[in-house]
C-alpha cells in the first residue's frame, strides 16, 4: 500500500530508547545537545511579538507566492543591514529551511538525481531528500587544524546525475565557514559540471569572527540558492519563517524564477499573521543573538578551562555556529559512549548522528544553560579519568 520511499526503520534506536528510560525516571538530565532556542532560557519581547501577531491585516488574505511584499521587504532590510543587496523578486518566503530545500530540490532534480552533501553535517537533509526522490551523495570536509572541503573527493562523486552541491555555511555541527578559495573553486566545479549550489545558511549570523561572514546572496559565477530563517536567526523555530533566495547568471536566474514561482503558488504556504509580524519577528534578532552570543562565549571558555585541566579530550576549532565537536578517546562505539554518560545523567550526541567517519567524536551544544554545561562537562571529562 505504501511507496518504497517511505520504508523507513522506525524503530527507536538504542540511545533513544535509553533517553525515553531516563526522562521516565525523573532523574535530573543533564542535557548537552539542546537545540531548542525556546527552552533555553532566552528572554524574548513576548508582548511586542503577541501584538504583531494580531493585526486587523490578518483577516484578509492575499496570496503572492513569494510572500508579501512587506515581509519580504523586512527580510532584505535584514540584509541591506548585513551589506548585502537582494532584490524583491529573487526572494521566495517559505514555512521552514527544510521547505526551501524541498522547494529546490522540486526544482532541480528528477527522481534518482543526485545531490552532493557534506558530511559531517545535519542529519534531517537525508529525509528531506528521499521524501522528494532526491539521492544524497555525501562529500568529506577533513579536519586539519581547522575544517576544509576535500575537493578532491568532492571531484570523483560528481556523476552526469549530479544537480547541485550543498555549501552548509557555517555548517553544523563543525561550526566553519566555506572560505574564499573554496567559494571559488566550488563555482569552478558547478560551471563545469552545470550544476547549481545550495548555500544554507541558518547560523551565518553567529560567527565568532569580528567581520561579517561572506554571504552566497553575492555568488553570482553558479546559479545559487541561498537559504536561512527565524529559526535560528530569531530563536523563533515555532513561527516558520524562512526564505530561499536566488542569484547567479542571469539566464538561469530568470529561468529558475519562473519554475520556483509556479511550485510556491502551488502551495501557497505562508500564513496571513506571520508574514504581519515578520518585521517584528525579525527584530527580536538584536535581543535574542545577543543573549545567544554570550551563552556560547561563556560555554566556551568554560569548556576549554576545564579541557585545559586533562589529556584525554580535546575540542575541534569553531568559528561559529552553536556547537562544539570534542575528539575523545575512541574505546568503544561513540553510541556506546553516549550510552554510558547517559546513565550518569548526560546526554551529548555521539558523531555517527552528524555522520562523522570514524569514531571518537561527540557533539555538545553551546547553548545549554551555563549550569547544567558546567556539571556536564565535568562528569563527562571525568568519565575518561578513571
Ligand atoms: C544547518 C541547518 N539547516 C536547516 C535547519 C532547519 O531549519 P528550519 O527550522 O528553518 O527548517 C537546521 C536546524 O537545526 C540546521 O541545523
Amino acid at each position: 500500500m505504501f511507496a518504497e520511499r517511505t520504508e523507513w526503520n522506525l524503530n527507536a534506536n538504542r540511545l533513544s530508547e535509553a533517553l525515553a528510560r531516563f526522562r521516565e525516571s525523573g532523574q535530573k538530565l543533564l542535557d548537552l545537545t539542546a537545540s531548542n532556542p525556546t527552552e533555553c532560557g532566552f528572554q524574548y519581547d513576548g508582548a511586542s511579538i503577541l501584538k504583531a501577531l494580531i493585526t486587523p491585516a490578518v483577516l484578509k488574505y492575499h496570496p503572492d507566492p513569494r510572500g508579501l511584499t512587506a515581509a519580504r521587504k523586512a527580510v532584505l532590510e535584514y540584509y541591506a543591514r548585513r551589506g548585502e543587496t537582494l532584490a524583491l523578486d529573487d526572494l521566495f518566503l517559505t514555512t521552514s529551511t527544510s521547505e526551501a530545500y524541498s522547494f529546490a530540490f522540486r526544482l532541480l532534480c528528477n527522481p534518482g538525481d543526485e545531490v552532493l552533501v557534506p558530511t559531517p553535517s545535519y542529519p534531517l537533509f537525508d529525509f528531506l531528500a528521499e521524501i522528494q526522490d532526491v539521492k544524497l551523495v555525501p562529500y568529506p570536509l577533513i579536519y586539519d587544524l581547522g575544517w576544509q572541503i576535500d575537493f578532491h573527493a568532492l571531484e570523483t562523486v560528481v556523476t552526469p546525475r549530479t544537480r547541485a552541491v550543498i555549501v552548509v555555511h557555517p555548517n553544523n555541527p563543525t561550526g566553519h565557514f566555506a572560505k574564499t578559495a573554496e567559494i571559488k573553486r566550488l563555482n569552478e566545479l558547478c560551471a563545469a559540471h552545470t550544476l547549481a549550489l545550495i548555500a544554507d545558511e541558518v547560523f551565518l549570523d553567529f560567527s565568532f569572527a569580528r567581520n561579517t561572514p561572506y554571504s552566497f546572496l553575492k555568488n553570482q559565477a553558479a546559479l545559487t540558492f541561498t537559504m536561512s530563517g527565524l529559526s535560528k536567526i530569531s530563536g523563533l523555530p515555532q513561527m516558520k519563517l524562512a526564505w530561499l533566495a536566488v542569484n547567479g547568471p542571469k539566464a538561469e536566474k530568470k529561468e529558475a524564477l519562473a519554475r520556483l514561482e509556479v511550485i510556491a503558488d502551488t502551495f501557497l504556504s505562508m500564513n496571513a499573521p506571520v508574514q504581519a509580524a515578520a518585521p517584528t519577528l525579525l527584530a527580536q534578532r538584536h535581543g535574542f543573538q545577543k543573549q545567544l552570543m554570550a551563552r556560547v562565549e561563556t560555554n566556551l571558555a568554560e569548556l576549554d578551562r576545564q579541557l585545559a585541566e586533562q589529556q584525554s579530550c580535546a575540542r575541534l576549532e569553531i568559528e561559529g555556529g552553536w556547537n562544539a565537536v570534542l575528539r575523545v578517546p575512541a574505546m568503544r562505539t561513540d553510541e556506546e559512549l553516549a550510552l554510558e554518560l547517559l546513565e550518569e545523567g548526560v546526554y551529548v550526541h555521539p558523531g555517527h548522528f552528524y555522520d562523522f567517519s570514524k569514531e571518537g567524536f561527540i557533539v555538545v551544544s553551546l547553548i545549554t544553560h551555563e549550569q547544567d554545561f558546567v556539571i556536564g562537562m565535568e562528569k563527562l571529562l571525568a568519565h575518561f579519568s578513571d
